[in-house]
């Protein structure tokens, strides 16, 4: 049994990861900066690296070396680029990728010891088409795709995959929340009726996706970035 841990896996997109990671029969941890119902369940910011380190410890006396990661703790932001201020760039930039430098680097070493690995980054669709008021998100989260892209080579030869997986239209509590602050330029139904395969996209389409990328079999795809977003963007 292999031991996955998951950020953000407390709600939406992450929780259904971890969900299934556990349904392959892998040891799950996650960690979160809201408390979960699920065991091996950590509380800890990913911007925080002493919070991290002690939730690592734990979970590595728990269950053994993490060699199976995936990045999914988000915060997203929506403002025009005039009105964004330093302090919410900056958040919204130490969330979404400062998170994952801090967690991955953390992770790391259990893989270098195995001499196997797995990562993957949860990145978003809007980091092939831009998206108006998210400048600092899309700017963040397209940072991802590029240090996961570089992941990939530096550590290929030490058996580790990294890959990104960007999301399209995800239902979770996320895009519910930005559809209520009419955020989202419509419903969530008028969104679903502009994709291609005509449904919004649900977490387990992002869960399934993971689940092979971290397989054996996943072996040879690393540095790719793989959408899932019913072909809203390809
Ligand atoms: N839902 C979508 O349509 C969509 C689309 C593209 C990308 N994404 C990305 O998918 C990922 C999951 O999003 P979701 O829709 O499930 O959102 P969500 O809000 O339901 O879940 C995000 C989780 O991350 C946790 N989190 C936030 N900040 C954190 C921090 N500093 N440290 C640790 N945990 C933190 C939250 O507590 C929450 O449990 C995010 O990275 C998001 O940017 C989502």
């Amino acid at each position: 049994m292999k031991t996955a841990l998951v950020t953000g896996g407390t709600s939406g997109i992450g929780r259904s990861i971890a969900d299934r990671l556990r349904a392959d029969g892998n040891h799950v941890a996650s960690i979160d900066i809201t408390e979960s119902d699920t065991d091996f369940s950590y509380v800890a910011d990913v911007t925080d690296r002493a919070a991290i380190d002690a939730a690592l410890d734990a979970v590595r006396s728990a269950l053994g070396p993490i060699t199976i990661l995936v990045n999914a703790a988000g915060m997203t932001s929506f403002r025009r680029f005039t009105n964004l201020t330093p302090a919410e760039w900056s958040k919204v930039v130490d969330v979404n990728l400062n998170g994952v430098f801090h967690v991955t680097q953390a992770v790391l070493p259990d893989m270098l010891e195995a001499g196997w690995g797995r990562i993957v980054n949860i990145s978003s669709s809007s980091t092939h088409s831009g998206s108006p008021y998210q400048t600092a998100y899309v700017a963040a989260k397209s940072a991802v795709n590029g240090l996961t892209k570089s992941l990939a080579l530096e550590y290929g030869p030490s058996g580790i995959t990294a890959n990104v997986v960007p999301p399209g239209s995800i239902d979770t509590p996320m895009l519910r929340a930005a559809e209520e602050k009419g955020l989202l330029g419509g419903s969530i139904d008028d969104i679903a009726a502009r994709i291609p395969v005509r449904r919004i996209g649900r977490p387990e389409d992002i869960a399934s996706t993971c689940s092979f990328l971290v397989s054996e079999e996943a072996g040879y795809i690393t540095g790719q970035i793989v959408g899932v977003n019913g072909g809203r963007c390809t």
